[in-house]
């Protein structure tokens, strides 16, 4: 029997449509052709995929590491007409799993049985109150235009760190987006092996009506890395220079509506991007909310610190900040993670409570940090870090997105 025909339990190796960007490395990547795409979806073939994980490390949004246990494969067809993933069906737990090797797959599949017995499903989930997101209206082979209406630096002149605040307008174009979502940006030309370059993702700064009211624009925070094609390309754009933008990207890391909803925001670098459009929005279409807002944001000094001028504006009341600055001289470095534990008295009110989302943005070398504070404060508070951070994740409270 081939893979799509057996019917013993068997991993499958799926993309997830709503993060994918298109950008196709993936499908440049698989060594054995087992990855395509038609003008709606990128796919693998379960016929051909034997799990070496090679796609895996360079997909740029974390799409590509999606498994389910199946019973009868999905055919490339169904995966073309997916708007989303299907959810872990029910498998026999312990069952015997056919499949290649490939231990992160494996430890995958495992815990999606275990999830699907528990009724979770193994999918980030979006906050209740969140707006319907708009996804992948624009691709490479149909990107929006956008016009470059400003390209300010943000961090001080003496900063080790070029950071831009770049708006790009849509003119004519509807470009709908919520706060939390990002766009791919294609860097023109090609690669040395004459390739188009690979889109780059970049989180959207400002809110879902605009970097001011009702314009149709949007705001992004780009940090200028040594070397990086788009980077470079975004951070020497100039005014009335044109962009090739796709997307809108991303269904799960986004901001609740609920006006009672608190949110605790910690971001090193430009992962406060999102904060900053959340908390606009939240100043704009919500200014007496009685949820409240709390940010931890890490940079290596106040010069480096995107925004830093304009966040001091912003009221307490709005916005309570806590900055961490790792490299100023004569002072002790610190994290984000070491300021949680400085208002663990603030951070433990807000857990106790089931309005409170989280959101982490920036490092990936901050999860674990974060993650060890959330659970001394806890354990102080007499809360249970581990279920409570499963029920918010089941709740679409906890949300992650790391690079
Ligand atoms: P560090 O001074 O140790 O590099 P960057 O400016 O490179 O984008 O970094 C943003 C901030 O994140 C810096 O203050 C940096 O400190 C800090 N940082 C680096 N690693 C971690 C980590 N594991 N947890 C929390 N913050 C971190």
């Amino acid at each position: 029997m081939d893979a799509t025909t057996s019917t013993a339990p068997k991993k499958q190796h799926l993309i997830d449509p709503e993060i994918c960007i298109r950008c196709n490395t993936c499908e440049e990547t698989c060594p054995v052709d087992a990855i395509t795409h038609d003008e709606n979806n990128y796919v693998v073939d379960a016929e051909k995929c034997n799990f070496c994980l090679d796609c895996i490390s360079p997909c740029p949004t974390g799409s590509i590491d999606n498994w389910r246990i199946v019973t009868k494969s999905y055919s490339l067809e169904e995966q073309f007409s997916w708007a989303e993933l299907p959810v872990q069906e029910q498998i026999a737990l312990g069952a015997a799993i056919e499949g290649g090797d490939g231990e992160a797959a494996d430890d995958e599949a495992a815990r999606l049985i275990a999830e699907a017995h528990l009724g979770v499903g193994g999918k980030s989930v979006a906050p209740a109150s969140a707006g319907k997101p708009r996804i992948n209206l624009f691709n490479r082979a149909a990107p929006a235009i956008a016009t470059v209406t400003g390209n300010f630096r943000l961090t001080h002149d003496a900063a080790d760190n070029d950071v831009r605040h770049i708006i790009l307008d849509f003119g004519g174009t509807v470009f709908p987006v919520l706060e939390g979502q990002s766009i791919g940006i294609i860097a023109p030309g090609t690669d040395k092996d004459g390739k188009p370059h690979n889109i780059r993702l970049y989180s959207i700064a400002s809110p879902r009506d605009g970097e001011k009211p009702n314009a149709n624009n949007l705001a992004l925070t780009v940090k200028r890395e040594p070397g990086g094609v788009c980077s470079n390309y975004i951070c020497d754009l100039r005014k009335g220079d044109t962009v090739q933008v796709t997307g809108p990207f991303g269904a799960t890391f986004l901001k609740p509506d609920d006006p009672a909803a608190n949110i605790i925001m910690i971001c090193t670098g430009t992962g406060s991007a999102p904060f900053r459009g959340f908390t606009e929005r939240r100043r704009r279409a919500m200014r007496d909310a009685p949820g409240r807002m709390m940010l931890f944001f890490g940079a290596r000094r106040p010069e480096e610190l995107p925004y830093f001028g304009p966040l001091q504006k912003v009221p307490e009341g709005l916005l309570r900040k806590h900055f961490a600055y790792s490299r100023v001289p004569g002072e002790p470095k610190t994290y984000v993670q070491d300021k949680m534990r400085q208002a663990a008295d603030e951070v433990a009110l807000f857990l106790g409570s089931d309005k409170t989302h989280v959101y982490l943005c920036g490092l990936k070398g901050m999860e674990s940090g974060v993650d060890e504070a959330f659970a001394d404060i806890c354990r102080s508070a007499g809360i249970d870090w581990q279920q409570l951070r499963a029920d918010m994740r089941a709740q679409g409270r906890y949300h992650v997105e790391t690079y």
